[in-house]
């Protein structure tokens, strides 16, 4: 099957009652069981919900894992799976994470014990260097948020596996439709369903996927019992949502294509970061392990002759808003919003800068996101 069919089917068959076409959602927190021992598959919902169900088997087949833990939010699933370690555990990843996830792991897991090494993940002599005796897992962001730098997923997660490592790799910039790390062989993929997988901007989730049965039996243990498991109710947008991401994926890409070369042509704009530039310095990497660049890109705005603030104000079709992957297009700074939790110096190591903006693009008309973002850049 292909993905554009398994996005719309898989999973979604499950009404044996009336033979409804679209999954139901089903709002309860328990299950009656026939007699002691006997169910009909679930038992009480954190654990099991046929809704959550559905849109576990459909993200499963859309990743090519073997199941899906949907969880409540994305960084519920990123949380689960850093519960597969222990304090004392080594754990190397870029230096350019999204600022969320950098903050649960410096400020969060760090002080419980767990040892990080954030480095340049494109360097091969840095990655390599930093494997340790206690290294327990890599975690791999690649488009990486929001510079858009590309991580060799082949190269990375070979020299993990020689170390006994674990390899996670956080896929929400590109979605399976244009990237799929178990090509690459990852052990796990995690998405925030919130962004492109549901992309209507109405619901936060996440998933866990997994490539082989010990980690599907440890991660759905593990989402039970830390409890972070997906409401019906939001599991069903998400199954709402996914069935349209590969047309939506193409129609981002064709609008992120020609904003970025626009952006690359003004006067105000001193850089602009996107895989589907000519510019972008890691073209061969591309070709290798992405089947398309995505839709989100950022640049280097010229806040001496437009400011950063009158910059966002002029914009009206481009909503300052944190996240990214819905229909509607969205701006913003990552250095005073979405990894504004890196703080200075983390910041400075990730090269973002004070004009760094970032743009999801959405499937509106091109030629209007670009007259919009023209008459911004006027200042
Ligand atoms: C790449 C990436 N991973 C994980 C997350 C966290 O997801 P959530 O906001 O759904 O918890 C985000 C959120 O922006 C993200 O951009």
């Amino acid at each position: 099957m292909k993905i554009r069919t398994q996005a719309v089917h898989t999973g979604v068959n499950i009404d044996k009652t009336f033979n409804s076409v679209i999954t139901p959602i089903y709002p309860t927190s328990t299950f009656f069981f026939d007699e002691i021992g006997k169910n009909k598959g679930y038992d009480y919902t954190r654990s099991g919900n046929p809704t959550r169900a559905a849109l576990e088997a459909n993200i499963a087949a859309l990743e090519g894992g073997i199941d899906c833990s949907v969880t409540a939010t994305g960084m519920a699933a990123i949380t689960a799976v850093m519960f597969f370690l222990k304090a004392g555990d080594h754990i190397i990843t870029g230096d350019d994470i999204y600022g969320g996830t950098f903050r649960l792991f410096n400020a969060v897991l760090k002080p419980m014990g767990y040892e990080f090494s954030f480095i340049n993940m494109r360097d091969p002599k840095a990655y390599k260097a930093a494997f340790k005796k206690n290294t327990k897992m890599v975690w791999i962001e690649t488009p990486s948020n929001p510079l858009l730098n590309i991580v060799d997923l082949q190269a990375v997660i070979a020299a993990a596996r020689k170390a006994g490592a674990l390899t996670v790799v956080d896929n929400t910039f590109l979605s399976p439709y244009f990237q799929k790390p178990f090509e690459f062989g990852a052990d796990m993929v995690v998405h925030s369903t919130t962004k492109y997988l549901n992309g209507h901007s109405d619901v936060v989730g996440g998933a866990i996927v997994y490539s082989r049965k010990e980690l599907q039996e440890r991660g759905r243990y593990l989402v039970n019992a830390l409890g972070v498991s997906q409401s019906p109710y939001d599991a069903w947008l998400v199954l709402r949502g996914v069935k349209t991401l590969p047309q939506r994926m193409e129609a981002h890409q064709a609008n992120a294509v020609k904003l970025a070369e626009f952006l690359e042509g003004h006067k105000n704009v001193k850089k602009v970061y996107y895989p589907g530039l000519k510019s972008h310095p890691q073209q061969a990497l591309i070709k290798k392990q992405m089947k398309g660049f995505g839709a989100m890109l950022s640049f280097e705005l010229n806040t001496r002759k437009v400011p950063l603030n009158t910059f966002f104000k002029k914009l009206k079709y481009f909503a300052l808003a944190e996240s990214l992957g819905g229909v509607e297009s969205l701006a913003e700074t990552p250095w005073f919003m979405s990894h504004a939790s890196m703080g200075p110096e983390g910041l400075a190591a990730s090269g973002i800068t004070k004009e760094t903006v970032r743009v999801s693009v959405g499937i509106e008309d091109a030629g209007d996101l670009i007259a919009d973002l023209n008459q911004a850049l006027k200042g």
